[in-house]
Order: C-alpha cells, then sequence, then structure tokens
C-alpha cells in the first residue's frame, strides 16, 4: 500500500481493492461501481466523438469485477452498480448473500444516441442487497427505485464514469448506518455523497490520478460541511 489520506471523517487508500478491503473489517454499507462488463469495441461513424470508451478500455474498466470483494460477513447491506452483461451474475450472487435485494436504476436524461444492435443506453442498473437490520432507509418519495438524472461530462475530472451527485445523494439517503466503504472510489463521488450524508467514509482507488481527483473532491466536501477536526462552526 503506498499512501493513505485522511480528509475529516473520510480515509483514503491509494492501492488494490482485494488486497485492502478484507483487511478493513466492518462497513453498514459497501457501495460500489466496480469495473464494469462492457463491449468498447463498435459506435460506426460516431466512435471518433466517444474517446472515453478508448479510456473505459485503456484502464481496464470493462474487464468485470471479482464478486468476492462483496463479502457478507464485513457488511450490513451492499449497493453496487451493475452493467446489462454483469446482472445475471452478481444479482446471483448477492441473492445467495444476503437476505433481500431491489434492482434500481438510474434514468440518463440524455443517453448517448446509439443502439449498438442492442437498446439504448438509458438505464444504468443498481443493485441494493441487504442483512437483517440493514434494509433501505427513507420516506416513500426516497424509496423510489428509479431516479432521474443528467450524466457528468467525463471531462469534468478526466474520468469516463463519474456518478452525478443527485443519484449518489439517493443512494446514500438509502443506505442504512453511518460507515460506508467504497472499494472502487474512482474520482470519490460516493465519499462526497456519504460526507454530505454526515457518514463515515473509506474509499479504495489504485489509480493515482483518480486517487488525488478523489481527495480533492472530499476535502471539498469536508471543507463545505465544516466538518474538519477542530474547525470552528
Ligand atoms: C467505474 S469506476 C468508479 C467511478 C466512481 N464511481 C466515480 O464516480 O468517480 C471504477 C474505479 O475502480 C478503480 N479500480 C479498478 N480496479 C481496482 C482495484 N483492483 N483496486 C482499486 N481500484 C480499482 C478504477 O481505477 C476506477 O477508477
Amino acid at each position: 500500500m503506498s499512501r493513505i489520506e485522511r480528509i475529516g471523517d473520510a480515509t483514503l487508500y491509494l492501492g488494490d481493492a482485494y488486497d485492502i478491503r478484507p483487511t478493513l473489517g466492518w462497513f453498514d454499507a459497501d457501495i460500489l461501481d466496480p469495473p464494469y462488463l462492457l463491449m468498447t469495441s463498435g459506435g460506426g461513424c460516431f466512435r471518433k466523438d466517444r474517446p472515453y470508451l478508448d479510456q473505459i478500455r485503456e484502464e481496464g474498466f470493462a474487464d468485470g469485477f471479482d464478486h468476492r470483494i462483496i463479502n457478507p460477513l464485513l457488511c450490513g447491506a451492499v449497493v453496487s452498480f451493475c452493467s446489462n452483461d454483469q446482472l445475471p451474475k452478481l444479482a446471483t450472487y448477492l441473492d445467495g448473500s444476503f437476505h433481500r435485494f431491489a434492482v434500481c436504476a438510474w434514468r440518463k436524461l440524455t443517453p448517448m444516441p446509439v443502439a449498438n444492435k442492442h437498446y439504448v443506453p438509458e438505464i444504468e442498473l443498481y443493485l441494493h442487497a441487504w442483512n437483517r437490520g440493514y434494509h433501505p432507509r427513507g420516506g416513500l418519495s426516497d424509496l423510489k427505485r428509479i431516479v432521474d438524472c443528467r450524466s457528468r461530462q467525463s471531462k469534468d475530472f478526466d474520468h469516463p464514469t463519474v456518478k452525478p451527485e443527485a443519484v449518489m445523494d439517493k443512494i446514500l439517503c438509502n443506505a442504512a448506518g453511518a460507515s460506508v466503504c467504497d472499494p472502487f472510489m474512482g474520482t470519490g463521488s460516493t465519499g462526497v455523497a456519504a460526507i454530505r450524508a454526515g457518514k463515515r467514509f473509506t474509499g479504495i482507488e489504485h489509480n493515482p490520478k483518480h486517487f488525488d481527483t478523489a481527495c480533492r473532491r472530499i476535502e471539498d466536501a469536508v471543507r463545505l460541511t465544516g466538518a474538519f477536526e477542530g474547525e470552528a462552526a
């Protein structure tokens, strides 16, 4: 492990999630946006307008992940984004590991205008699975399964899959408990929402550039909530 940063109530690890997550112990929720299983070829005549697909392939975001990083002995609940092709195996894994689960979705208000011999990618799925005592939280309007929101521009943080704040705020509002771990932190979107929700956050990211972005974003979130230790109210 090369670096640990402590920022307010957040602890960020630069390193490999498969090595680090098992050493961190219990969290009320693991909230992850793991590498997807995606086809990054194709795109036809629009391909040149979509350089983020190359970045997704080059940085290994399309290679899938080992589901065993989600350990029901180390968390009360898990929320995991999943691509279309990941859904069957991930749902089967979570169904066997947790008490209940729900399929939820972020509906993109401005989806890519492509179908590529498939469907237009206007929804991004996420699964919320929980054990007893960690069921989804919130009032009826918070507990809707679909959240509508525009995508973020990949150029904002030079990362192709940054999750929008409104989506992450909803997920953090629905997650039970006070502590959250995101083992595939990217630019820190889960951490920003966790800080805003008043939860303790731990994140892991192996790419130093994205790790630095996460540190900056989480510092800003901590500063905005006045949660730096010793900071005057
Ligand atoms: C889909 S992205 C997460 C994006 C994040 N939700 C955001 O809004 O910025 C997945 C991230 O996991 C990181 N990653 C992939 N494999 C990893 C591993 N074994 N250990 C730590 N990080 C990893 C990638 O570098 C990438 O930034």
